[in-house]
């Protein structure tokens, strides 16, 4: 049997994860919000219509900041279409989706859903037919106190406090042609800039005054994939226009499972490694800017788009429905696969990646899914994020791995795809370990400087059908207990099944 070794030491960083890496987003997209967090007369919806089994998986996901209200319907949205009294709120074309947007939920809505399930709030301002006046506005509506025409329009719908929303992004995907209001990066550049400006100054920022309002985080439109002929030069012109003035350059990636490609499989499975390299250059691109502009702060990366999606599925849904079902793929456990190792992509560029977003949290490329007026299922996705998210916290430990590649259409990817991390305050660390061989492989793992290490809980996930799902009927892919493994001075050898993901929580 083929042996890879892995090693890590405690004292070998690579960085410190931020909760946010976690987050999750909901858009005005299909059946997300309607029927997905939002059903009225739903059995377990509450006195606001949130849906109480959705919200009980979410906290199992334990998703701490959820991106809304899109996406490319942010393009076309104007965000006090949804405010006010709900009879009185327009039924509009959403141009992005081709569906048609009652506007019963709306900005209102998202904060008390998100007060309720204990998640920080992300909104989008619209790049797209919006305007920086709208931006500083809305802006004014969640933030400002009061006395003030719009800040009272909030107080008046039933908030009196301010939201003191943090995190903005400016635009959504505005290199895409496909974009509502689509700019060029010289264009987008100039506009984002006088956005965040604009936007700070409506919190409050830039005056010779202290504010009440914590420093607004801003997130400026990235690549929407490496694909683009734009990449990189999108991202050096728009932070070489924005550098100073926001926190994060934003960046997206679907991948998909094509079975008309020659060799599918090797594909799919270099996901993860593509992705590293993506990271890669958008982290250059970032240097490359500080250094060109002079500047001592770090803007980082917040990956607020991420997923396996297969977007070759054709849409069965007429023009212009209302919460149409579009975008519901069911997840394979090849597809869980794949996403286990993005996860750990994620979690080995945690020094740059401070935000994700998985794309998205329900019923739209989503790990949970719902029926309208009746129950939910947990996808074949949903298991390697709540293990994850549930324990790979603290520092990304370097690894230091032997594992051989193959080759795929992106170039070389890792057999074996690890991540190690290391929470100092619950002393605990987590291997996430995936086999992308058709063959057994033994896993020798070293982990060095951490004193008295045993295993405290070992799952793995594998299948003999790489295209097994979960439904309503039940869930078929999910993973199951494994008898500890003996762990002596740091070392200890996993049995890593062909094709699988295995999980290792340690304890000292
Ligand atoms: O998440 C689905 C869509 O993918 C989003 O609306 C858009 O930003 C991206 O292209």
């Amino acid at each position: 049997m083929k042996k890879t070794k892995i090693f890590a030491d405690a004292n070998l960083i690579i960085g410190t994860v931020d909760p946010h890496l976690y987050g999750s987003f909901l858009e005005h997209l299909g059946r997300a919000v309607y029927e997905g967090i939002y059903e009225p007369g739903h059995p377990t919806a509450d006195e606001d219509g949130f849906r109480g089994d959705v919200m009980g998986l979410i906290r199992e996901l334990n998703v701490p900041i959820v991106r809304y209200p899109g996406g490319n319907f942010l393009s076309g949205y104007d965000w006090w279409d949804g405010i006010g009294k709900k009879e009185d709120r327009p039924v509009r074309l959403d141009l992005a989706w081709h569906t048609t947007e009652p506007n019963e939920f709306g900005v209102d809505e998202f904060m008390k859903w998100c007060q309720k399930t204990g998640i920080e709030p992300m909104l989008g301002v619209n790049m797209g037919t919006g305007t920086v006046r709208e931006a500083s506005r809305f802006v004014e509506y969640c933030n400002h106190a009061g006395g003030t025409e719009i800040s009272e329009m909030r107080r008046a719908n039933g908030a009196k406090e301010p939201y003191h929303v943090r995190y903005w992004c400016i635009g959504n995907e505005m290199d895409g042609p496909w974009q509502i209001g689509h700019l060029t990066a010289d264009e987008y550049g100039k506009k984002a800039l006088e956005a965040a400006k604009v936007m700070r100054w409506t919190n409050g920022e830039g005056a010779d005054v202290p504010t009440p309002n914590e420093k607004l985080k801003l997130i400026v439109s990235g690549s929407s994939n490496h694909e683009m002929k734009t990449f990189p030069e999108w991202d050096r012109i728009v932070l070489e226009h924005t550098y100073r003035h926001v926190d994060y350059l934003s960046m997206h990636r679907y991948y998909e499972y094509n079975e008309e490609r020659e060799r599918p499989l090797e594909d799919f499975l270099g996901s993860a490694d593509d992705m590293n390299e993506y990271i890669g250059t958008l982290k250059a691109t970032i240097e490359y800017v500080r250094a060109k502009v002079r500047s001592q702060k770090q803007v980082y990366i917040s990956f607020d788009e991420w997923n396996i999606w297969t977007q070759s599925a054709p849409r069965l849904e007429p023009l212009w429905k209302r919460a149409p079902h579009i975008l519901e793929d069911v997840y394979t456990f090849r597809d869980a696969l794949v996403f286990a190792g993005l996860m750990n992509t994620l979690l080995n560029n945690c020094d740059i990646v401070k935000i994700g977003c998985l794309a998205q949290l329900v019923n739209v490329i989503a790990p949970i899914m719902t029926e309208k007026g009746g129950g939910v299922f947990r996808q074949t996705t949903f298991y390697p994020f709540r293990y994850l998210s549930n324990s790979a916290r603290g520092e990304t430990l370097r690894i230091f791995s032997d594992s051989d590649t193959f080759e795929n259409m992106y170039g070389k990817a890792h057999y074996v795809n690890t991540a190690v991390n290391h929470d100092r305050a619950r002393r605990t660390v987590v291997v996430s370990c995936c086999n992308y061989d058709q063959s057994a492989r033994e896993a020798e793992i070293e982990l060095r400087s951490f004193g008295g290490l045993k295993a405290a809980e070992y799952v793995e996930m594998t299948s003999s059908d790489l295209g097994a799902v979960n439904g309503f009927g039940g869930e078929n892919v999910r993973p199951h207990s494994k008898e500890l493994p003996a762990v002596k001075d740091g070392k200890t050898t996993l049995l890593l099944p062909p094709m699988s993901w295995s999980y290792l929580k340690l304890t000292y």
